[in-house]
């Protein structure tokens, strides 16, 4: 009975053991699994934020479509179609008005116009293509298309140069260059414009700036890679940019070259250096061109242009052998306090953001003015009230010393052009068109530059000083002042900075 109870007992009661130990087995099975589970996540979710790669589509080296990429990193994607967003700051952002004169393709709505905004600018460029049409920047969604409708088109026939820095053009210098990007370069830059047009549909997009098989950033223009190796040979010190130093105290091995040398916050700065730069077309074969060779300050470009014999256009009212300045945010940046602090393009104008728990960059490259929390208050403790007030307080600054630079040289081209009509030799204008040349290239240095003196506003504010005071000398020539021969840049170059 005892037995049979037991048995029974067993029997029965063998049950709820087997099913304990069944359902502890079960659980801890269960819970290893969660355990396994969540760490694997934790592990999924460490390699997401080092290395987002979701790989829906296997992207190669030809693939331009941003929106292929767009299927293996959708927030980066989204980020970069919003850069058709207008929306204005005090002295920059974008906006779109209407354009109505020679053009009427509905696409060309464009940006503000600046020469209607300040016509002195129609003075200083007679002549020029840029007294037709000149307007404010806006996002890289338009890139092409502005390039496209700008009146600058018509008024004289652009290369394929151009299209360096307004499309996606690396796959094409492969293709034109039979896989050789330099050889592809130099093919493209003496195309017509129009021609090489038709070499891409997009606007810059993720194969310009990323290796698609690491996403590691890459230098993809040949025009930046030579300019930095002519600007690595000279004797500009550039202590913001260790990777030349290093390769110069190294004993300047072979040519100096950003791919293999430069560091990983270097190349935030560097992908945007490829366009945001002074540049020239050299010669016949309309070279794209970075004049750095005796380095990256104005003086050095302005001698550099001097010995070159270098001159975009002749000034229509005065008969002077000018410059155009263009976008040079890269050169001033190089000058300012951020980059000698190690703050790059990309942490102000492509902030990290917070997305779903991942860490990604703000592929919306837009005024840091319209993001200040994120892109001012990771490094600067005030408020953004207070950084804006800040930034603005530069940017008035660095525009009225602006203003009084360009009522300057207006004043010495009125002088030069009642000289000239009063019969005065070209060897008497010589030297006030010379001092022309300079006073103008100073000026438009910070004038296209488009921080409005933020990026370097010590830099900014001693060029347009330089500049009023060669308007001055030029006009003192004219009245027979003493001798001034060859103006020279200042003997001694500012340090970064300072
Ligand atoms: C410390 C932050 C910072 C860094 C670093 C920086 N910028 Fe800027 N940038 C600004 C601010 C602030 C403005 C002024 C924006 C405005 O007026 O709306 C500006 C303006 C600009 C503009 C005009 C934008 C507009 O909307 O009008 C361009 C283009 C630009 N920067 C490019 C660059 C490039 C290229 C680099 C690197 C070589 C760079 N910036 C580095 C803060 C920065
Ligand atoms: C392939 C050339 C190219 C590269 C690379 C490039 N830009 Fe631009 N960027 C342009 C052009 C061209 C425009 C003006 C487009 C227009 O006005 O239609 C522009 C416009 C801008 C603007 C003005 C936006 C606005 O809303 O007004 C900012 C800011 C800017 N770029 C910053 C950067 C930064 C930062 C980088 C690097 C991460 C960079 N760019 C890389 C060519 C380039
Ligand atoms: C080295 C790079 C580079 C080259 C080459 C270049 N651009 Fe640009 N372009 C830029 C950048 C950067 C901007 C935005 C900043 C600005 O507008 O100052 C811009 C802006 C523009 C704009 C809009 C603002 C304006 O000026 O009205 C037009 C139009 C334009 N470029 C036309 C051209 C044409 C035409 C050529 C060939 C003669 C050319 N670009 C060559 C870099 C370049
Ligand atoms: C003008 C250059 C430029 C273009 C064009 C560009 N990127 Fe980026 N991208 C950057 C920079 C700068 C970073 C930051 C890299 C770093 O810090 O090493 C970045 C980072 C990334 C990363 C790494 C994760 C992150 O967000 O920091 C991914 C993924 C990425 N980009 C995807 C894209 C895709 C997709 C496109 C096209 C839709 C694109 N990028 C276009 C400049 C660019
Ligand atoms: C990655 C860090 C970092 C970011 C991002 C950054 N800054 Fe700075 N900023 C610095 C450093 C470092 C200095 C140098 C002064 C110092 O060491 O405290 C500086 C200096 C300044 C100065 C003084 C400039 C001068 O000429 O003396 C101003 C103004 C300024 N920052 C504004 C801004 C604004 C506006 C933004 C956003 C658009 C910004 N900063 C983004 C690090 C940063």
């Amino acid at each position: 009975m005892a037995e049979n109870k037991e048995r029974r007992g067993a029997d029965p009661g063998r049950r709820p053991t087997w099913l304990l130990t069944a359902g502890i087995a079960l659980m801890a099975t269960l819970a290893t699994a969660a355990v396994v589970a969540l760490l694997m996540n934790i592990m999924q979710r460490q390699q997401e934020a080092t290395n987002p790669f979701f790989r829906v589509v296997e992207l190669t080296d030809d693939t331009v479509d941003p929106a292929i990429w767009g299927k293996n990193f959708p927030m980066q994607y989204d980020g970069y179609l919003r850069t058709v967003d207008q929306v204005r700051t005090r002295y920059g952002g974008s906006e779109a008005v209407p354009h109505t004169p020679t053009n009427v393709d509905p696409r060309s709505v464009v940006a503000q116009s600046k020469l209607e905004e300040d016509p002195r600018l129609k003075v200083m460029w007679a002549g020029y293509a840029f007294a037709r049409d000149f307007r404010e920047e806006r996002g890289h969604a338009y890139m092409l298309t502005d390039q496209t409708f700008t009146e600058r088109q018509q008024a004289a026939a652009q290369p394929g140069a151009c299209l360096n820095c307004h499309g996606s053009v690396y796959t094409a210098y492969k293709q034109l260059g039979g896989g050789d990007i330099f050889k592809g370069f130099d093919v493209m830059n003496k195309m017509p414009y129009a021609e090489a047009a038709k070499t891409t549909d997009h606007p810059v997009s993720c194969i310009d700036c990323h290796d698609p098989a690491t996403m590691q950033l890459r230098i993809t223009r040949p025009a930046f890679i030579i300019g930095l190796r002519a600007l690595a040979k000279s004797s500009d010190p550039v202590p913001q940019l260790e990777s030349i130093e290093r390769w110069r105290s190294q004993g300047k091995q072979g040519d100096y070259d950003p791919n293999t040398m430069a560091t990983r916050q270097e190349m935030r700065a560097f992908v945007c250096g490829q366009c945001h730069v002074e540049y020239y077309f050299k010669g016949a074969e309309k070279t794209l061109t970075f004049p750095w060779q005796n380095g990256l300050k104005v003086d050095q470009i302005m001698n550099y242009y001097d010995e070159v014999q270098q001159k975009d256009w002749v000034h229509a009212d005065t008969g002077a052998g000018t410059l155009k300045a263009q976008h040079p945010e890269f050169e001033m940046w190089n000058q300012g306090i951020h980059a000698r602090s190690g703050v790059m393009c990309a942490d102000c104008h492509m902030p990290y953001t917070r997305e779903g728990g991942l860490k990604i960059s703000d592929h919306h490259v837009q005024s840091p003015l319209l993001n200040i929390n994120k892109a001012c208050q990771t490094c600067h403790r005030w408020s953004e009230t207070e950084l804006k007030a800040r930034v603005e307080t530069i940017q008035t600054r660095n525009f009225s010393l602006r203003n009084v630079a360009m009522d300057s040289l207006m004043a010495l081209i009125t002088d030069l052009k009642t000289a000239k009509a009063a019969g005065k030799s070209d060897a008497e204008l010589a030297d006030a068109r010379n001092f022309q040349r300079r006073a103008q290239f100073y000026l438009d240095f910070v004038e296209a530059e488009n921080s409005t003196g933020f990026h370097a506003s010590q830099e900014a504010a001693r060029i347009l000083g330089e500049s009023i005071n060669y308007s001055r000398q030029g006009q003192v020539s004219l009245r027979g002042g003493p001798p001034q021969g060859v103006p020279q840049a200042p003997a001694t170059a500012p340090t970064p900075g300072k």
